[in-house]
């Protein structure tokens, strides 16, 4: 690549960073002050749509009564909201190594700092809404968990920006259609609109960092990329709903689990909840061989 080119780079992205600090100072959520913790939850009120439910239109949904549907739902919100967690985590570490390398007073390094502000603030709030609904932070699978470990050592690059944005676009997906329902529970509601307002800058930021990681890339690191960036997206869909869930309802959570993933409606929800991120990846030149089998198990395409 061109010196002119790399300056032309360099500074778009410390243009878009300055837009981006700005707006995270012009508007911004404390969880801690701006949700009513205290707010009783409403009685027979739905945590999610039951169309996003995992088992939703299975037999074993039709044996649920309606109380144990909504409770299915809560557990499921809390199985999101605690992987939500531990992506965050993840992302925290990875930004934190950023800032580490690179030159402070740029604004790139500190917008990088202030999203790892907003993710502090947004792990917070999503532990006290668990907490507060009354159910377990369940995490991600033990496996998963511990590979999530190398992440932070292996990834780099676009793939890396690109797991990330699979992450936040997934979520970002579920939680704005979940704000709008006028059907599931206001602390739920409350927290998926602070979530979803201030995700659409961490967008951007990834956004801008995939397409400039593709530019830099080399021929020979593509491969590589590409087989990351999938496995990641395999362990995100596959920890979303945590298997134990389905003991707070009485279901076995191994044949319970097996049902919902071989559930269409579920599959369906996977792959709408990755459209957005999917057309961007793909037009990124992000999905493809070798990671085609992750991609298909991941339901993220068909
Ligand atoms: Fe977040
Ligand atoms: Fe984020």
């Amino acid at each position: 690549m061109s010196r002119a080119l790399r300056v032309a780079q360099g500074s778009d992205r410390e243009k878009t960073a300055e837009r981006l600090l700005n707006s995270s100072a012009d508007k911004f959520y404390d969880p801690e002050v701006d949700i009513d913790w205290q707010a009783p939850l409403r009685e027979n009120m739905r945590y999610a749509p039951d169309h996003r439910i995992s088992l939703y239109g299975t037999g074993l949904w039709d044996q649920l009564t309606p109380e144990q549907r909504i409770e299915l739902g809560k557990h499921e919100v809390a199985s999101i909201a605690s992987n939500g967690i531990w992506f965050e985590v993840l992302l925290m570490q990875m930004l934190l190594k950023e800032v580490y390398r690179i030159d402070p007073t740029t604004r790139h390094a500190q917008y990088a700092l202030t999203e790892i502000a907003d993710e502090c603030r947004h792990s917070t709030m999503f532990a006290r809404a668990i907490e507060r609904v009354g159910a377990p932070a369940y995490g991600p699978p033990p496996i998963l968990k511990k590979l999530g470990r190398l992440l932070p050592v292996i990834g780099y690059g676009p793939a890396l920006y690109g797991s990330i944005l699979i992450a936040e676009e997934i979520l970002d997906r579920i939680q704005r259609e979940s704000m709008a329902d006028e059907n599931v529970q206001p602390l739920v509601r409350m927290v998926n609109r602070i979530h979803v307002l201030e995700e659409a800058r961490h967008v951007t930021f990834a956004r801008q960092e995939v397409v400039r990681g593709m530019e830099n890339l080399r021929k020979w690191e593509l491969p590589y990329q590409r087989l990351l960036i999938a496995a990641v997206a395999f362990a995100i869909t596959r920890s979303l709903i945590n298997p134990r869930v389905y003991k707070a309802v009485g279901l076995d959570p191994k044949h319970a689990a097996k049902v919902a993933l071989e559930n269409p409606h579920h599959q369906e929800t996977l792959r709408w909840s990755g459209e957005r991120i999917m057309k961007f990846l793909d037009e990124a030149g992000l999905v493809g061989a070798p990671g085609t089998r992750f991609w298909k198990a991941s339901f993220l395409i068909a």
